[in-house]
């Protein structure tokens, strides 16, 4: 006999209006219940942060090997990848996909990407005013990540679109996911071509997922998949989280101040930023056999949504989970996930945004906000714009 599903909620979160304010929709659910069936959708919800935590560890239970989006078709696509995977398999694919974004192995890359973030700031600040997101979150990550992942000029300028529709295709079968099916294809295709064609710069991530398959330790048939772990990820989820930093330092300026003056607190303060305006709301799971969180039961088959940026703001975890705080101990939050499926490129996400904090933070003594615009997706919390002024520590 299937177990009763309740309780229950009829709140449709991925609305216009839920997607671009969700934060209160978020907190009737966990006040719902450790785990709510969430109607309109068709799927569990896990919204309290200790119950995330738990269904994130306990994959033999909640697994990804049946894909983590809400909608069917999508799931198909991303088959194969390291995200949509289950131990033991799941543990081969991620050596291989991690072994590059080590903190060992990105060591090297990390003076770079300082400089890189060095110039790029400077201009901007000598400038006064810019867009912090087409201007500086973005730029950061378009210079490095497609270099690391080794591709060609080809496709370049589409990484950003592509990226996007992975993130709406995640969502539920509504229109954003639907109209995003066509740019998925696509990106699809071009990872099928990369491996192909064998196109990626040698000693890259790209070219470490090909040498994988040369010598066996995965089928030439998954390159492609894999590729598509660095392609979906990497871009928009980082850009988010630099938006979101200039914007929260811009309305909370005692904040900037303290990061100002004493900038070891940054790595903590990316933590803080990631925790308040968690990039990515949530992903799927799909349950193995019958079981019980928290108390509720739940039936074999069943889809479960997994909701980080809820459990980032629950009042049973967080004191005063809205306020932003650089000084807070931000580091257990799961922005970046939890367990075995705990973001591949975080290292190489932090490395990033400290460079572009610390290199405003020697320059910049205030941010002014112009004008803002937000991105309408199913599941990427970010800006399309922020356009602020600056105020620069000499007083200019
Ligand atoms: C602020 C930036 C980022 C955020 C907030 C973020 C968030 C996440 C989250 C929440 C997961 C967990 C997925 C799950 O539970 O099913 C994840 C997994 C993953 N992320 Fe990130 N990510 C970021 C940047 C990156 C970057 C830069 C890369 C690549 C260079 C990357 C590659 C991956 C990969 C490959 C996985 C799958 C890991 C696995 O299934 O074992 N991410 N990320």
């Amino acid at each position: 006999m299937t177990a009763a599903r309740t309780p229950s909620i009829d709140i449709d979160i991925y609305s216009d209006e839920l997607t671009l304010r969700p934060y209160e929709a978020y907190r009737q659910i966990r006040d719902a219940g450790p785990a709510v069936y969430l109607a309109p959708h068709d799927t569990w919800v896990i919204a309290r942060y200790e119950n995330v935590r738990e269904v994130l560890k306990d994959t033999d239970t909640f697994s990804s090997a049946a894909g983590v989006s809400l909608t069917a078709p999508v799931n198909e696509i991303t088959k194969g990848t390291t995200l949509a995977s289950d131990p033991p398999e799941h543990d081969t694919l991620r050596a291989i996909v991690a072994s590059s974004l080590t903190p060992r192995a990105l060591a090297t890359r990390k003076p770079g990407i300082a400089q890189q973030a060095e110039q790029l700031v400077a201009g901007l600040v000598e400038r006064g005013e810019f867009d912090a997101v087409t201007e500086l979150a973005q730029v950061l990550p378009l210079s490095v990540v497609p270099d690391f992942v080794g591709l060609p000029q080809e496709g370049r300028d589409q990484l950003l679109d592509w990226a996007s529709a992975v993130f709406n295709a995640i969502g539920p079968p509504n229109e954003r996911s639907q109209r995003s099916l066509p740019a998925l294809a696509e990106l699809g295709e071009y990872a099928g071509r990369l491996a192909n064609s064998g196109a990626l710069a040698e000693g890259s991530l790209g070219a470490g997922v090909l040498a994988a398959a040369a010598d066996g330790r995965i089928p030439a048939t998954q390159c492609p998949a894999l590729l598509l772990d660095y392609l979906g990820p990497a871009l928009d989820t980082t850009i988010s989280a630099v938006g979101s930093a200039i914007y929260l330092f811009a309305r909370h300026p005692e904040q900037w101040d303290k990061v100002r003056q004493d900038p070891k607190l940054i790595p903590n303060a990316f933590n803080e930023v990631v925790r308040l305006e968690t990039p990515i709301r949530g992903f799927c799971r799909q349950t193995t056999r019958p079981t019980v969180v928290g108390g509720v039961e739940i039936g074999a088959g069943e889809r479960v949504l997994v909701l980080y940026a809820s459990a980032n703001r629950d009042e049973r975890k967080w004191q005063d989970p809205e306020k932003f705080d650089v000084t807070r101990r931000a580091g257990d939050h799961v922005g970046f996930g939890y367990g075995v499926h705990g973001c591949a490129g975080q290292g190489l996400a932090r490395i990033e945004a400290h460079a572009v904090l610390e290199a405003l933070a020697k320059r910049v003594s205030a941010f002014e906000v112009l004008g803002t615009d937000r991105v309408l997706n199913n599941v990427i919390r970010a800006f399309s714009s922020i356009r602020v002024r600056v105020t620069t520590s000499n007083g200019v």
